[in-house]
């Protein structure tokens, strides 16, 4: 507890073939997704994690069967639409990141409203990437960015890494510490490519249907046992952490 991240981003991975595994639709895998987003938002919140961010649907995953692609936007209207009063409980605050324009209307609308219902509570912030990608989100920063110039409002000479980080889906969030994959791919598929350039990563077979607290615990307790440099060597951090 001495050492949690603050932020855990969770690509959440494998349910088309959790489902196949069980002779099933690729969308009961899906449902029984949901299952574990709930366990994990639950364990994340119970210890005081203050930013989740999970990877929900990807730019990319719009070119899937449209059956998929149907079925998932339903799924997420409706549980979007159930979860609200949980969320109120918990103190959990929703945010999302991603090209919502994309998403059907009754998906924007629930959206909204989650959004609206959720947004005085200070507990963990939860952060859905849905229709997003870092390709999508680092094109549109630098749309606006090269607008603000052109309108005088800024000098290219004074753009820092600051600058491009407030021009992100994720401006008001910090980089996450760990990231974590299940399903056994070893990629990061589009997701926050600037966010993570130093987070710890976490790669583990567990599909995401069978994914609960017990395997999240298991990836803080990796990432604890991690030596974060920064760049620096091993003696400057220790030294560090030996003087505070
Ligand atoms: C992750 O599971 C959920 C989404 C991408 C929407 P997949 O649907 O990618 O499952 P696999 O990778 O095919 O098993
Ligand atoms: C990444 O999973 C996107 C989400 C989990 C939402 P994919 O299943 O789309 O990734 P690839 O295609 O295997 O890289
Ligand atoms: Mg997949």
């Amino acid at each position: 507890m001495q050492r949690l991240p603050s932020h855990i981003a969770i690509i959440m991975d494998g349910n088309g073939r959790w489902a196949k595994e069980k002779g099933e639709d690729r969308l009961y895998g899906h449902l029984h997704g949901v299952e574990s987003v709930r366990n994990i938002v639950e364990g994340a919140a119970e210890l005081g994690i203050k930013y989740l961010t999970l990877y929900a649907f990807s730019t990319e995953n719009w070119d899937r069967p449209q059956n998929e692609v149907s079925g998932l936007m339903e799924l997420l209207v409706e549980t979007i639409h159930n979860e609200v009063p949980t969320l109120n409980k918990n103190n959990i605050k929703l945010h999302v990141i991603g090209d919502i324009d994309m998403l059907p209307d009754a998906a924007k609308a629930e959206l909204k409203d989650a959004l609206n219902e959720t947004a005085g509570n200070t507990g963990l912030h939860l952060i859905m990437a849905l229709s997003y990608s870092s390709r999508w989100e680092i094109t549109e920063a630098v749309k606006q960015i090269a607008t603000e110039v052109k309108e005088g409002n800024l000098q290219p000479a004074s753009i820092t890494q600051k600058t491009v980080e407030n021009y992100l889906a994720t401006k008001d969030f910090p980089d996450p510490e760990l990231m974590i994959r299940t399903s056994g791919e070893y990629r990061v598929s589009n997701f926050l490519l600037y966010q993570i350039a130093y987070t710890e990563l976490y790669f583990t077979n567990t599909l995401w249907p069978d994914f609960r607290k017990e395997n999240l615990y298991a990836a803080i307790l990796d990432f604890q046992s991690r030596e974060r440099r920064f760049g620096k060597t091993g003696e400057q951090v220790k030294d560090r952490e030996a003087t505070g």
